[in-house]
């Protein structure tokens, strides 16, 4: 086997002959984008939820955009975002010409706190979005009351979180509204795709109707032999609406979607045991609150007991054929937020030093035992050829 071959990557989608078998009838079906796939998928998904109303997008970077807009965020208003997440939980506030006000995140969840936001609350602040970090579920209680009492409202980024819950709730029906991604590394996957979750019908219809052109009717509904070709342009809205074809991929994704969990938590279990006597490395935080999604495993190096930076374990992982990844580079980092906010390097300390130590370990289901056994063994072999 050659050193190519033998390269374990950081994800591999788990697509099985039913969702093969699923997107090759849709696409005999003659019908290929938003019509009765998408339907199937969204009843189902709100069932599973336990939520009133769920609207397919095409992804969540469109179901974040449609939620702030349906909960009226607006030229000059703010919406306060983790720095410790994806370009597109921020960038959705630009789109609407909104301002994203970072903040730091606990310094072991990575997720943020209310104790984080209230400080950063102004007459201008109109949203929070918590971002449910690599699955781990916000502590959306103190959140929530924080926000009501502010008359806030509330958009939980549930990118990575699916399925999770907090307290015995289901993530998607906690806050007022949640995006949830199915780009293709994530826990359920369409290929690109998102899902916006609410129980407040005036939101979702809001997001429905922007999500294709504001047109007050869906091309399914004119299309076929009940509909009409007449309709009527309500908004400038825009095109993010899901196809058949990801959404007969998504529902059948969403009947496996515990069992992939189930998946990912057996390898999260192994890597705990694994690196359990490891003093060097801080493994991913746990709470008796949150059901985890386990979407990622991110280990936490501890440099004053090591030679070597992350960057350089990182390399260490590769040379041994371990594919990995770094969430996130806090946004307050990057170029764009500096320039146009302001925001220094110096700022967010949690974040920042979280940062420099961060590596996310391969997670998913299909890995086999001798894969993670693989992992385990190229981060003990690492970090005992470079302890201090
Ligand atoms: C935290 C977070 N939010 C939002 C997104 C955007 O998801 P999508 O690619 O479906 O737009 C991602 C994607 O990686 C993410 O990690």
């Amino acid at each position: 086997m050659t050193a190519e071959a033998e390269f374990l990557p950081f994800h591999r989608a788990d697509i099985g002959d039913e969702e093969v078998a699923a997107v090759v009838a849709t696409l005999r079906s003659g019908w290929l984008t938003s019509g009765p796939r998408v339907r199937e998928f969204e009843a189902a998904f709100a069932a599973y939820l336990g939520v009133e109303h769920a609207v397919a997008v095409n992804s969540a970077t469109a179901a974040l955009h449609l939620g702030l807009e349906a909960v009226g965020v607006s030229e000059g208003d703010e919406v306060i975002v983790p720095t410790m997440t994806f370009a597109a939980s921020a960038e959705v506030v630009t789109y609407l010409r909104a301002r994203p006000v970072l903040i730091d995140c606990d310094p072991e969840t990575l997720t943020i706190r209310a104790s984080d936001i209230e400080p950063a609350i102004t007459a201008r602040t109109k949203a929070v979005m918590p971002v449910h970090y690599g699955g781990f579920v916000c502590d959306m209680d103190p959140i929530l009351e924080l926000a009501r009492g502010r008359s806030l409202h509330t958009l939980e980024d549930a990118a990575h979180a699916l399925p999770a819950a907090y307290r015995g709730r289901a993530v998607g029906g906690i806050g007022e509204l949640t995006a949830f991604s199915f780009y293709a590394t994530k826990t359920l996957t369409t290929g690109e795709g998102g899902m916006l979750t609410t129980s407040n019908p005036q939101y979702a219809e809001r997001v429905r109707l922007m999500s294709l052109h504001g047109i007050s009717k869906v091309a399914w509904s004119r299309y076929t032999a009940e509909g009409s070709w007449r309709y009527e342009i309500l908004e400038a809205g825009y095109k993010y609406n899901l196809t058949d074809i990801a959404a007969a991929l998504g529902t059948v994704q969403l009947r496996r979607v515990e069992e992939m969990r189930d998946g990912r938590r057996r390898v999260g279990c192994a890597y705990d045991r694994g690196f359990a006597d490891l003093e060097e490395i801080v493994r991913p935080a746990r709470s008796p609150d949150v059901d985890h999604a386990w979407h990622l495993y991110p280990i936490r190096l501890r440099p004053a007991m090591l030679r070597i930076g992350r960057d350089a374990f990182i390399e260490q992982l590769k040379e041994r054929g371990i594919g990995t990844s770094v969430h996130f580079i806090p946004l307050h980092l990057h170029p764009y937020y500096q320039s146009a906010f302001g925001y220094r390097s110096d700022q967010f300390p949690n974040a920042s030093r979280a940062f420099s130590e961060l590596i996310s370990l391969p997670l998913y289901p299909t890995m086999t035992p001798q894969e993670v056994a693989r992992v385990i063994d190229a981060v003990r072999d690492v970090v005992v050829r470079h302890r201090r």
